[in-house]
């Protein structure tokens, strides 16, 4: 196969945001993920610092918080100050003790070195509602909010500039959906409002890949958004735990990604705002939640149920998220081609949140001695410390395809997925070869520009089933010495690489 590409040829700039991170109240998210003061290696402010580290590390540039369905009916009022009341958290059936907040976001936000972006309650939430969280947290001393958070110990604004109305709004599951028309109605006098509060924010909106929603969100609001928020998870499994294997998963890297932004795109062009306003694909991870029998119980179903079922069959269920060996190489390989397709779209995609940081189906696992990390950790380690800014368009020859059958669609997806970019004469071409078994070779032609070295740093581990866990580390990175380069690269199986070139 080979890879052509020129300096002159260019897509544009990739925003830092695309490797950022979504917190929710969920599971062990927060309270014993991010945020355990009984953990040995709890900080003065009850985070874990072995966390705040690895978050460090892979240069996570924005979290997301703090849901995600639990959102839709949660009161930030309850979550400030120093009376803060136990609520029942009606969409994931806890009790939440209210104890992490806006303050304590804004805080591990600040020890991690990222922007906070909040997402409203577009659910059982007024348009009121989300402007006076914006007035908490941005106005310096006018009105109510400021002067509460003031009294609640933090003199300066907290400046969130990343806003959200709602999540996942015109979902059956979510509380306080609405349909396309309502929708365009609260998110344009919600934005009115928050923006009339503090004008510098950026704002965006809860979408999905559907045209009517679209048509009716920026017919209505369309003028006061700079984002639109967009989810994926390709291999739900929240009403049972589905067990498709790598080949499978390995089809989803093709149309099934790029069809979303295409599509997205398409409705931002057609409505006039292809230029205004960007997508933000602020949940996506190859698998879903697993929490069964949560959501979509009949009415015979429910009526039977006891607490005793809950507690075991539906929160209970939720610790299979946990289980290390879940997340494989399938996992590594998925985020990057997801990464490679958000790189080659910069011009319209300038955020994605992996979701979620830690625990479920995060890329870093919590428990009392210490973290595992996972495979995708490693993804986000190499392309948000190595990536360049400047994303080349380029043109192949010779690609070789894997062609399969997914539940009942026939599909065929590019073996090797590559992103080129580039700054002040070197490259960092994010290289994936999602062939389980053989090795892929690669020509890279440059029409301009002059390297003699080559580095290449790879995520693997021995097969393609590989994983992490608590006792046992069979994926990680390793990295090549500084070559000359000769034109050519050999890309492992089942790998994900950023190759250098100077
Ligand atoms: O299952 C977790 C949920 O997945 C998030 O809360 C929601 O936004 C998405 O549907």
């Amino acid at each position: 196969m080979k890879i052509t590409f020129t300096t002159k040829q260019v897509i544009g700039t990739a925003d830092k945001m695309i490797y950022g991170h979504f917190l929710e109240h969920f599971h062990r998210q927060i309270y014993g993920g991010v945020y355990d003061p009984t953990s040995k290696f709890a900080d003065e402010d009850g985070f874990r610092t072995d966390v705040i580290e690895a978050l460090k590390k892979i240069k996570t540039p924005i979290i997301r918080w703090p849901g995600g369905c639990y959102v839709s009916a949660y009161d930030w009022k309850k979550g400030v100050g120093k009376d803060r009341p136990k609520t029942f958290d009606k969409a994931w059936r806890v009790e939440e003790s209210n104890e992490f907040g806006t303050d304590e976001f804004i805080k591990l936000c600040k020890k991690i070195g990222c922007e906070p972006y909040i997402c409203t309650n577009g659910g059982t939430g007024t348009a009121e509602d989300m402007s006076d969280w914006v007035e908490y947290c941005n106005l310096k001393d006018m009105g109510e909010y400021a002067k509460q958070r003031k009294e609640n110990g933090y003199e300066e604004p907290h400046n969130v500039k990343y806003w959200s109305v709602g999540n996942e709004n015109w979902g059956s599951h979510e509380i306080g959906a609405k349909d396309s028309e309502e929708w365009g109605n609260l998110v344009r006098e919600a934005s009115k409002m928050m923006v009339r509060v503090d004008p510098t924010i950026e704002l965006s909106a809860a979408s999905i890949v559907d045209l009517d929603w679209n048509v009716n969100l920026l017919r209505k609001a369309g003028q006061y958004l700079d984002w639109v928020s967009i989810h994926s998870y390709w291999e739900g499994s929240w009403n049972g735990r589905k067990n498709n294997g790598y080949e499978t998963l390995m089809l989803r890297t093709g149309e099934d990604i790029v069809g979303n932004i295409d599509r997205v795109r398409a409705y931002l062009r057609a409505l006039g705002y292809e230029k205004k306003i960007k997508i933000a694909y602020d949940e996506w991870n190859l698998r879903g939640w697993f929490h069964p029998n949560n959501m979509f119980l009949s009415t015979d179903e429910r009526k039977k149920y006891t607490e005793e079922f809950y507690e075991n069959e539906v929160i209970g269920q939720r610790d299979n998220n946990d289980v290390n060996e879940t997340y494989t190489m399938a996992d590594a390989v998925f985020s990057a081609a997801f990464l490679n397709t958000c790189l080659r779209n910069c011009d319209i995609v300038g955020m994605a949140c992996f979701s979620p940081i830690v625990n479920t189906r995060g890329a870093i696992f919590t428990h009392k001695d210490g973290l595992v990390l996972r495979p995708q950790y490693f993804v986000f380690d190499l392309y948000a410390n190595l990536m360049k800014s400047t994303v080349l368009d380029t043109w192949s020859e010779d690609v070789p395809v894997m062609t399969g059958i997914d539940g009942n669609r026939e599909k065929t997806v590019d073996t090797v997925d590559i992103a080129v970019t580039y700054d002040n004469g070197e490259y960092a071409i994010g290289a994936v070869n999602k062939d389980a078994q053989n090795e892929q070779t690669v020509d890279l032609e440059m029409l301009d520009g002059k390297v003699s070295m080559m580095r290449i740093h790879t995520v693997n581990g021995p097969s393609a089933d590989s994983y992490n866990d608590i006792d046992k580390t069979e994926v990680g990175i390793t990295v090549s010495e500084w070559v000359p380069f000769n034109g050519k690269v050999t890309l492992e199986p089942h790998s994900v690489n950023v190759i250098e070139l100077k």
